[in-house]
């Protein structure tokens, strides 16, 4: 019998995926924005959901390990089993480099970041171009490296689902998933 991932992974997997897709969103807008206020405005958003997203994927990596993930569907090649795993785990070392290097970049152009207005967080590095220039490469390739998988995660969760026809997909729904 397969049974489903517990409802509160679900949910945050699902809102994870969401407010992941909005920090590309928002990344991107802010190249595309002119308007000072508009930029200044968006940036304190994507900063502080980025930040949410750390602390969302700390909790999830800690209620995994108190409520366990189901075992791999019955029948799945052992390579796939391995490939999913490390993809997961990518994820979860992803979803926290991300949001680190962007923190550090801020700080190293000489801003503050501030999650929702609320809390100013402290600098993670000197103001320094060099060492701005540097953060902001690696946000970028971290972020292309998340983009990356998360098209190749996409394409695996449709290829269980429509061709291999198992309930990989299924078991991560969020509202009651049926499952066999
Ligand atoms: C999972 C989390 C995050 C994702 C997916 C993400 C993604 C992105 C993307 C796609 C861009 C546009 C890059 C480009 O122009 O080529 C960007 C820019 C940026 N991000 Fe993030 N980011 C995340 C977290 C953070 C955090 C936590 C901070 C700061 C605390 C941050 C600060 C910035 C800054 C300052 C920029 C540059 C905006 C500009 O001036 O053009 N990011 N991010
Ligand atoms: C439409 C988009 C997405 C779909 C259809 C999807 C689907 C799935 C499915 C079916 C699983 C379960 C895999 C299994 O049981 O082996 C899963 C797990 C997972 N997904 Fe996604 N996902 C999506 C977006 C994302 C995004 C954007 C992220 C991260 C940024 C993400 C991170 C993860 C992680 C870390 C797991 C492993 C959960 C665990 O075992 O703790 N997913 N996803």
């Amino acid at each position: 019998m397969t049974v489903p991932y517990a409802a509160p992974l679900r949910a945050l997997h699902w809102t994870t995926a969401g407010l992941v897709l909005a920090l590309f969103a928002i990344g991107w807008a802010i190249d595309f924005t002119s308007a000072a206020a508009t930029r200044k405005l968006l940036l304190t958003v994507h900063q502080s959901i980025g930040l949410l997203v750390v602390l969302l994927a700390v909790s999830r990596l800690f209620l995994r390990s108190r409520l366990g993930v189901p075992r791999p569907v019955q029948g799945l090649p052992r390579w796939m089993d391995l490939l999913s795993r490390a993809t997961h785990a990518a994820f979860y070392l992803l979803m926290v480099a991300l949001p680190l290097s962007g923190w550090f970049y801020t700080g190293a152009k000489g801003g503050t970041v501030r999650f929702f207005w609320l809390v100013r967080l402290p600098r993670l590095s000197p103001a320094d171009d060099g060492w701005a220039d540097f953060a902001f490469e690696v946000h970028e390739l971290v972020g292309f490296a998340l983009l990356f998988l998360i098209g190749a995660h996409v394409a695996a969760a449709l290829y269980h689902h429509f061709v291999r026809g198992d309930e990989t997909l299924r078991r991560m729904m969020p509202l009651s998933p049926r499952l066999s």
